[in-house]
């Protein structure tokens, strides 16, 4: 009996607690309501492999599926992600501070690629930069010997405890003409978030027979135009597992937490 008194006042602290922290940080973080859209109904029929989101940049070896995601957890380190195809070319990502274009620095990164049932993937690079400065634009460049790709992303503020930063989210978004839409949207909002979380279950190649791993290659393709550009942060979902047991036997995942939406 005491104790039940106890654990259920216990109980009502906690519920007092749990009401000071919601209304304090109703206040801290007012995000209100954003948008009025709202997906419609009907089932999602997915773009097919000749849309123009899905087109490969020109170019010898020119690197696709530009991404970019946080590489360390005070914002002064990115990992730019990309593939090639037609051979590894260069890891290296050359970088620079927008008001410093003279000064221009160089990291070294690695690739890799995999092969799954009868799939082999084009070259994957990974290459983390380093000792970046807080709140600074910065242009960065990939394909370096072949097809230059230029990009720019902006660095996210010092880590403090009152610092604005706008963070948009998506999940399951897959590559219907929904998740186009969805995506464009996500571009067109005016408080233009800084970074994405993004919830997990990217690109639904798993819902094509022996998880057609080519449509991974389309999603990266697709989303580049706003990853490359702004780091987006990776959860994984239950269809990045490709679990097909008729047709091999140790099941990869596809690592999208901390680097990469591509299997590891
Ligand atoms: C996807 O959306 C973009 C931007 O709105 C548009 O330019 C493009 O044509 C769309 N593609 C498809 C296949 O819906």
């Amino acid at each position: 009996m005491g104790l039940k008194r106890s654990s259920s006042s216990l109980f009502l602290s906690f519920l007092v607690a749990l009401f000071l922290v919601l209304s304090n940080s109703a206040v801290v973080c007012n995000a209100g309501e954003t948008s009025s859209f709202v997906r419609r109904e009907a089932k999602s029929v997915d773009m097919p492999l000749h849309s123009d989101v899905f087109q490969p940049p020109s170019g010898y070896n020119a690197p696709q599926q530009v991404h970019i995601t946080l590489g360390d957890q005070e914002g002064s380190a990115m990992i730019v992600s990309w593939v090639t195809m037609d051979e590894p070319g260069s890891s290296e990502v050359v970088y620079w501070k927008e008001d410093e274009s003279s000064v221009k620095k160089y990291a070294h990164g690695k690739h890799k690629s995999y092969k799954f049932h009868d799939y082999t993937s084009g070259y994957i690079h990974h290459c983390t930069i380093r000792k970046l400065e807080h709140d600074t634009k910065y242009y960065y460049e990939v394909g370096i010997g072949h097809t230059v790709r230029r990009f720019v992303f902006t660095t996210p503020p010092p880590v403090g405890p009152d610092v604005p930063y706008t963070f948009g989210m998506i999940g399951d978004l897959g590559q219907t003409f929904d998740s186009n839409i969805t995506l464009t949207h996500y571009e067109k909002n005016p408080r233009k978030p800084q970074a994405l979380l993004f919830a997990g279950d990217l690109s639904y190649a798993d819902n094509y027979p022996n998880h057609d791993q080519h449509r991974w290659d389309t999603w990266g393709r697709f989303v580049e135009r706003s990853v490359a550009y702004q780091p987006w942060i990776w959860c994984a979902g239950n269809h990045e597992l490709d679990f097909v047991p008729e047709i091999v036997t140790i099941f990869p995942i596809h690592v999208v937490v901390y680097n990469s939406f591509r299997k590891e």
